[in-house]
């Protein structure tokens, strides 16, 4: 039963209309656990808004009654960040119900999205549109656009076209006090004040509810080319790297690292996943060029770097995608690396970045120190190498408690952390803080940073009712 009291109660009701607020706790179940199951909280109910306005009205009364605010898109976070806290108190506000593209404009190059539609079905509706919104993540089935820009997400096309703060050009808010904040304006120059919009991107719903966005799309590229690589190390890809960006830097459209401990995984628990190649390998590159050119010229592009690749004893192995089919079938082998790491049990993921320059060291270092700490310990480091987004994902030892291991996860979240330090890295990439690594704050944001970000929440929310207990460690 809820805890709202019945005044309340009926007026989000009447506010959200039929079906738009569940209070049984088997209804709410869902939206209260994260997608790693490290995470499970209360709330006095979940609301599931079908427009701004109602969305607006459930908060402004949230504000009235001094009910905090959980903002919940398709629950993909992987630091907690749109779970509740266990206190009950909450309103969790899910926006899967707005979900319409609204527009796309193809001389704009520009689409109208409500925060409840997924990623893909965004993605899709630009494809079907001629054009493309060049952002994917491994969740982008489930993630919603309203989260996606709320975590600043980056993903596998960052290394081309930027993390999702480089995609947004107009957004629709909801305040904390129940005001809508419009700043729909899809235009590239625009300079008149500060730029609201940018404050919501990776403030982790602590800020407002997205509620649309106005995002920039691409050209739909006309050929595509892939390939799977493997190589010797994270310094080999890198090499690679280079190889690609010396040679034609804009056609490289995403440039993922997987070791062969978590290509591995994939390998083995993964139903349909097979290694294309004809023996493992110590590492792989999965590289990825496209342009909206038609023509054979990125089939050239790719066997001529390939080719000195293999010469130079870069590149031991690869295989090009001679068909739609076995390209997706590569990129299911690299996206499904965080499902397979869950499978092997318990893991603790350390999202970070480091300079190109750093990722090898990085990797050598925090492997040995973790090996060190734990005997065992499965290290399966993977993820967006072209722009130092490193996922340095440590898995249980074979056959150890789970929870045992996880009691530990700071001692291996400091372990990783200390060394992306001295590197010159960042503790959170892509994923951001959430409630996983509030801790963290005061060590690598502290000082003028957080103070300064502790006074924009206190301007923008002074009640402290959206996503408490997110991003900022309890003063
Ligand atoms: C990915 O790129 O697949 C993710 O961000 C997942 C992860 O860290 O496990
Ligand atoms: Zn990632």
């Amino acid at each position: 039963m809820t805890s709202l009291p019945p005044a309340l109660l009926a007026a989000l009701e009447k506010a959200l209309g039929p079906g738009g607020l569940l209070t049984d706790a088997s209804d709410m179940a869902p939206f209260l656990t994260d997608w790693r199951s490290l995470f499970h909280g209360k709330a006095c109910a979940v609301a599931r808004p079908a427009s701004t306005e109602a969305c607006a009205e459930a908060v402004r009364l949230c504000a009235e009654h001094n009910v905090p605010v959980v903002p919940q898109g398709g629950n993909t976070s992987m630091v907690g960040g749109a779970t509740p806290d266990e206190t009950g108190h909450a309103l969790v506000i899910v926006t899967s119900r707005m979900n319409r593209v609204r527009e796309i404009d193809p001389i704009d190059n520009t689409m109208v999205v409500e925060a409840g539609v997924t990623l893909k079905a965004a993605q899709d509706a630009a494809t079907a549109a001629g054009l493309m919104l060049p952002l994917s993540i491994s969740s982008e089935g489930s993630a919603e656009i309203g989260g996606v820009l709320a975590t600043n997400a980056g993903g596998n096309n960052t290394v081309r076209y930027g993390n999702a703060r480089e995609l947004v050009l107009g957004l629709e808010a909801v305040l904390p006090d129940g005001q809508v904040l419009d700043v729909m304006r899809r235009l590239r120059k625009d300079n008149t004040g500060y730029a609201l919009r940018q404050l919501f991107i990776g403030s982790e719903g602590t800020l407002g509810l997205i509620t649309t966005a106005i995002l920039q799309l691409q050209p739909k590229p006309k050929s595509v080319e892939a390939a799977l690589c493997a190589v010797t190390d994270a310094k080999g890809a890198l090499a690679l790297f280079s190889a690609f960006r010396n040679t034609e830097p804009s056609a490289i459209q995403a440039f993922e690292f997987m070791s062969g401990l978590s290509m591995n995984l994939v390998n083995t628990l993964i139903p349909d996943a097979s290694l294309p190649l004809s023996e493992p390998a110590p590492a792989y590159v999965l590289v990825e060029l496209a342009s909206p050119r038609e023509g054979g010229a990125l089939r050239d592009l790719m066997e001529e770097v390939l080719g000195n690749a293999f010469e130079e004893g870069l590149v031991s192995d690869a295989v090009l995608a001679e068909s739609e089919t076995q390209r997706l079938a590569f990129w299911k082998l690299r996206e499904e690396h965080a499902e397979a790491q869950k499978r092997a049990g318990a893991s603790v993921k350390n999202d970070v970045s480091v300079p190109l320059s750093a990722i090898p060291t990085f990797i050598d270092r925090a492997t040995a120190a973790c090996e060190t700490l734990i005997p065992g310990i499965r290290v399966a480091p993977f993820g967006h190498i072209g722009d130092g987004n490193i996922h340095f994902n440590l898995v249980q030892p074979e056959g150890a408690d789970g929870k045992a291991f996880l009691a530990r996860d700071h001692e291996m979240m400091d372990t990783v952390a200390n060394i992306v330090k001295e590197l010159g890295g960042s503790f959170s990439a892509e994923h951001g803080v959430g409630q996983l690594k509030t801790y963290m704050m005061p060590a690598w944001r502290g000082g003028a940073e957080l103070d300064m970000m502790r006074r924009i929440k206190g301007a923008v929310d002074p009640e402290g009712i959206m996503n408490p207990g997110k991003i900022f460690p309890a003063a």
